[in-house]
């Protein structure tokens, strides 16, 4: 807990010093996170990402929702790497006008699909891909990457991909648990687009996440 607690005072002081972040940054010269679809499976099926779903790890998810929905009231979403569907579960409560969620996880996929069935509308819908291929067939008026971003590569080359499949004015939104690595991240992002909102989440145990809402890259 100790250790835990002095990370997050670096964190913390990295988000305006850069050089902090830079200077206690783990592995700093190891390549971005790597991660597959089986591991992903075993985690769903093992129900350790449960947690996603407890109020207290869901704060996040709320200022994300309510940020797109202020900045887009009502959106057609579509959000990438959805895993069970817990950011869809802070985003329904503002009648979004549609929302699809993709995840490369099938054993997500299918576990979202049970939690959040389909209304008479056909919402929301849930489908498996990989968020750095995937192409949407559809436009968006808001693509989300709530703690997924950092494993899809360059963040700035990822958006200017999914633009296409937004509408004139639609927005980005992230979140990422705030880790020096994921400054750079966010960095990058403040660094190519207008930011439109951006906030640090803080819970009373101590988690920290970031939220971005911003428009698409230059
Ligand atoms: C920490 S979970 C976040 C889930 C959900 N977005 C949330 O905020 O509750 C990360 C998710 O990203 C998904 N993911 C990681 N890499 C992916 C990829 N290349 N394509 C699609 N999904 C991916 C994982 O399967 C997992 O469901």
């Amino acid at each position: 807990m100790g250790y835990f607690r002095m990370r997050r005072v670096i964190e913390l002081a990295a988000l305006d010093r850069p050089w902090v972040g830079e200077m206690f940054m783990r592995k700093r010269f190891a390549p971005p996170i790597e991660t597959n679809a089986e591991e992903w499976n075993d985690h769903y099926a093992g129900s350790t990402y449960d947690r996603l779903f407890k109020s207290d790890q869901r704060h996040h998810h709320r200022l994300l929702a309510s940020l797109v929905n202020e900045h887009r009231p009502h959106a057609k979403v579509l959000e990438i790497g959805c895993g069970e569907g817990a950011f869809y579960a802070s985003l329904k409560a503002f009648a979004p006008a549609g929302y699809h969620g993709v995840d490369f996880s099938d054993t997500g996929v299918e576990a979202a699909r049970r939690r959040f069935p389909s209304d008479l509308q056909g919402h929301p819908t849930f489908a498996v891909g990989d968020g750095r291929t995937y192409e949407p067939e559809d436009k968006f008026d808001a693509i989300v990457f709530p703690e997924c971003i950092e494993y899809l590569g360059e963040p700035v080359d990822l958006l200017r991909r999914y633009s296409s499949s937004l509408h004139p004015d639609g927005v980005f939104g992230v979140s990422m648990w705030l880790n020096t690595k994921p400054l750079r991240i966010w960095r990058k992002l403040q660094a190519s687009c207008e930011i439109l909102d951006e906030a640090v989440v803080a819970a009373p145990w101590g988690g920290a996440w970031l939220v971005t809402v911003c428009k698409p890259p230059k």
